[in-house]
């Protein structure tokens, strides 16, 4: 059996020319375009990387985009003032902070002092909280994307055994709550777990957020499981997920390819939560 591919580049496509004619309509009826505010500290490669494409995906899109970018030595006072301003900001509806920031600046309290209304990343405690009560809120968005991705398979996840393999609060703990909501039975896996692939080998949806290049073989995985890789490992110039795609294809139901899977998705997400924070503001 061979797998059929979820394709996150076409569902980011679709998505992004929904996006489009949103931040138009946006721009009609309040004469301003939406903002987003990106905050990079310091020159981490792969977060400029990060940062450049979501500055492209704001201009394919018709949404402004502001760039801050600080030098590595900035404090945690300096960035804390910065997005204190852009809190205020009016032409800014979405602000993010690249992560991960330099070492002695407080991860913590930066998060924090974002306003939860412009949280596009979903990443304040307020956000967090609401996502796990069930209520209206800015989620993260990997998890959203990886959701998204799952429903273009028509595959109900009611009463489905789903295994989350990662427990960060940026991807594994926002998606397990989110495969909750939609009342499957979730369990989370992590680096200490025992017996891993028993559990494995019982899930129908597996999502793989592990940071650990082909880490999930063929042999851990349920014949027609639907299997979402979160992975994103670099090697020698060439991008591999988190699970080996060749064994894996040849048991699941279902498979998001890297790079063209989840990957595309979380930008998008980005950009739909900075639409749905601009409306917030016009209510
Ligand atoms: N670093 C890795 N992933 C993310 C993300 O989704 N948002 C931000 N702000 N930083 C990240």
């Amino acid at each position: 059996m061979s797998a059929m591919l979820i394709d996150g580049k076409a569902l980011s496509a679709r998505f992004r020319e929904e996006i489009a004619t949103d931040a138009q309509s946006f721009e009609k009826r309040t004469g301003r375009k939406i903002g987003l505010a990106v905050i990079l500290v310091g020159e981490d490669p792969a977060s400029q990387v990060y940062v450049r494409n979501k500055v492209k995906a704001c201009e394919q899109t018709g949404v402004a985009s502001y760039g801050y970018y600080l030098p590595k030595e900035s404090t945690t006072e300096d960035v804390l003032e910065l997005v204190n301003a852009l809190n205020e900001d009016e032409k800014v509806d979405g602000l993010l902070v690249q992560l991960p920031l330099p070492k002695h600046i407080d991860e913590k309290r930066v998060l924090s002092a974002v306003s939860p209304l412009k949280d596009v990343d979903g990443f304040h405690a307020v956000n967090a909280g609401n996502l796990l009560l069930g209520n209206e809120c800015l989620s993260a968005c990997t998890p959203s994307g990886i959701m998204e991705l799952i429903a273009t398979t028509g595959v109900d996840l009611c009463g489905k055994n789903a295994v989350v393999i990662g427990r960060s609060n940026i991807v594994g703990k926002p998606v397990a709550l989110m495969l909750l909501s939609k009342n499957a039975t979730v369990t989370v896996c992590h680096s200490r777990t025992q017996n891993l692939k028993e559990i494995t080998r019982n899930a129908d949806v597996l999502v793989v957020a592990i940071g650990k290049k082909e880490f999930v073989t063929g042999d851990m995985i349920k014949p027609g499981a639907v299997v979402i890789d979160v992975g994103m490992n670099r090697d020698e110039g060439k991008l591999y997920g988190d699970v080996n795609f060749a064994e894996a294809k040849e048991v699941a139901s279902y498979i998001t390819p890297v790079p063209g899977g989840v990957g595309p998705m979380t930008i998008t997400m980005l950009l739909k939560n900075t639409v749905k924070a601009a409306n917030f503001g016009q209510k």
